[in-house]
């Protein structure tokens, strides 16, 4: 039997002819195969957040926003938590300015990434990041915590932060402001702008069932922002 063709008989007068796939086919197709294996791997942990019931889609913050997350907490010390920490920029610049900073994120190459540039940014042991969903994780032992959200989140964010963080926290809220809570101050303008809120405050407030109050008791007097 040839290398080139292979034939078949299928009865008396039946002949046909079977060609060998060409090992050029076999390599094409493994190669195609794996890059579409390995396209979905990459793509899908930045996809799947939109099919969630709260979608929450990687937008990293600008550098405005890391600024004005680092003005708001200049006076602050001790552990830091960027919840949903992207890329890791946020906690990278936090541990740059001497805090213990952590992420929490459901996309494991973004942790990954955010690894390595802790790494070659020379901060990796002043981070921690962690593959993990926020709703599952608590973050009481935290007494800074920053999140990037979006507004559908923010009344359940609230309730989860209250429940468990201590009273001498502070979170800070990048673009999108918390429902009810009453900020202490703000800072920056447009989509750069953050919102400070104090847990003794917003700890109160829950036990006495007070509600909606959106402008700020003092606006950063370095800021313009109102
Ligand atoms: C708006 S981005 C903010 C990224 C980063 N904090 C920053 O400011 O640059 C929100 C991040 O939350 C992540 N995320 C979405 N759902 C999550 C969940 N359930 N648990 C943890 N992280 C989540 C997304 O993958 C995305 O990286």
């Amino acid at each position: 039997m040839s290398q080139e063709s292979l034939f078949l008989d299928s009865g008396q007068s039946d002949v046909k002819e079977v060609k060998p796939r060409g090992r050029l086919g076999l390599i094409v197709t493994g190669v195609l195969g794996g890059s579409l294996v390995a396209l979905y791997a990459v793509a899908a942990p930045f996809v799947t957040p939109a099919l969630r019931k709260v979608c929450l889609p990687f937008v990293p913050a600008t550098s405005a926003q890391v600024d004005n997350v680092l003005r708001v907490l200049r006076a602050r010390s001790g552990t830091l938590v960027d919840i949903g920490s992207g890329d890791g920029r946020i906690v990278i610049a936090a541990a740059k300015r001497g805090f213990q900073a952590s992420g929490f994120e459901l996309n494991p190459w973004l942790v990954w990434y955010s690894r390595y540039r802790a790494w070659s940014e020379g901060v990796h042991r002043s981070t921690s990041f962690h593959i993990s969903d926020l709703w599952k994780v608590s973050f009481a032992q935290y007494s800074n915590v920053v999140i990037f959200g979006v507004p559908q989140m923010m009344d359940q964010l609230e309730l989860k932060l209250a429940s468990e963080l201590e009273s001498t926290a502070k979170v800070v809220a990048c673009r999108f402001p918390f429902p009810t809570w009453v900020p202490e101050h703000t800072a920056g303008e447009g989509i750069d702008t953050v919102w400070v809120y104090d847990a003794k405050t917003f700890k109160s407030h829950l036990q006495h069932g007070m509600t909606r109050k959106t402008t700020p008791e003092h606006t950063d007097p370095s800021d313009t922002h109102t």
